[in-house]
């Protein structure tokens, strides 16, 4: 069984308009789990009903075996689903350390320690006292990481956590969310930046509309051609 199952789910932001479209994904133990798909396909939405921020209408998501659906966000993280929203996810006038304070507070007792997520992310103890709106996009994303992580989470989804950062950072995030996964952690990680994407994960779902339209592995998938040329923007030989 895996660690988290979405079956068939249905969710929007008004009565009878659903904008996710009875999505099913899964992701097992230790994976990460890649959504691709085209702009307004859904997959913000998608993932932020799971963790529970846009109400659901339909379907399950099942985590570790138990029925989350209409479990309330706040307590989804508490039952180790933790979510990184595209952008506004640090308080940019906090120093990091106070960013990763409050978010170990509110988890007191389940916590790792905020020294444990130095220790992942280097970069941020050197930074530890400056202000989180003053570090760069690809810093700020790793201290976003380490603020979910620091619930010890099975399972972090993460909304485009490669936007608007220059190809050196992307790199620089995605060792870490490999990292992440080594270290047994489930990763959701929806993505525009494809190439990139595919390269650290393990199966990647395309949604169209609402729902899933392909499902693969990872590798697989950048080389179909029809999938290349549809949804991810790039013919054959192309590069993004
Ligand atoms: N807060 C919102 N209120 C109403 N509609 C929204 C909201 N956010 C997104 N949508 C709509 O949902 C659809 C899917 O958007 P989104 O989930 O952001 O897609 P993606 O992340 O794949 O680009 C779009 O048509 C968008 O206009
Ligand atoms: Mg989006």
């Amino acid at each position: 069984m895996s660690l988290l199952t979405v079956s068939q789910l249905e969710a929007g932001y008004e009565p009878g308009l659903s904008i996710v479209k009875g999505a099913s994904i899964h992701a097992d133990k230790g994976e990460i789990v890649v959504i691709l798909g085209p702009n307004g396909a859904g997959k913000s939405s998608l993932i932020k009903a799971i963790a529970g921020i846009v109400p659901v209408t339909g379907g399950s998501v099942v985590l570790d075996g138990e029925d989350i659906t209409a479990v309330p966000a706040h307590l989804k993280i508490r039952k180790g689903l933790a979510f990184v929203p595209q952008t506004e996810n640090v308080f940019p006038l906090m120093s990091v350390e106070e960013n990763l304070a409050v978010a170990a507070g509110v988890f007191r007792g389940a916590a790792a320690p905020i020294e444990e997520m130095f220790a992942l992310f280097p970069d941020l103890a050197r930074q530890r006292r400056l202000a989180a709106g003053s570090l760069s996009g690809g810093q700020r994303q790793m201290l976003a990481c380490a603020r979910a992580l620091i619930v010890r989470p099975g399972v972090l989804m993460l909304d485009e956590p490669s936007a608007g950062l220059s190809p050196k950072f992307v790199e620089q995030v995605f060792a870490r969310l490999v990292e992440i996964r080594a270290s047994g952690v489930t990763i959701v990680l929806v993505e525009q930046n494809a190439r990139a994407a595919l390269a650290i994960g393990d199966r990647a779902y395309v949604l169209v509309e609402g729902r899933e339209a392909h499902e693969g592995p990872a590798k697989t998938l950048w080389d179909d051609p029809l999938i290349a040329e549809l949804y991810l923007g790039h013919r054959k030989e192309g590069v993004q």
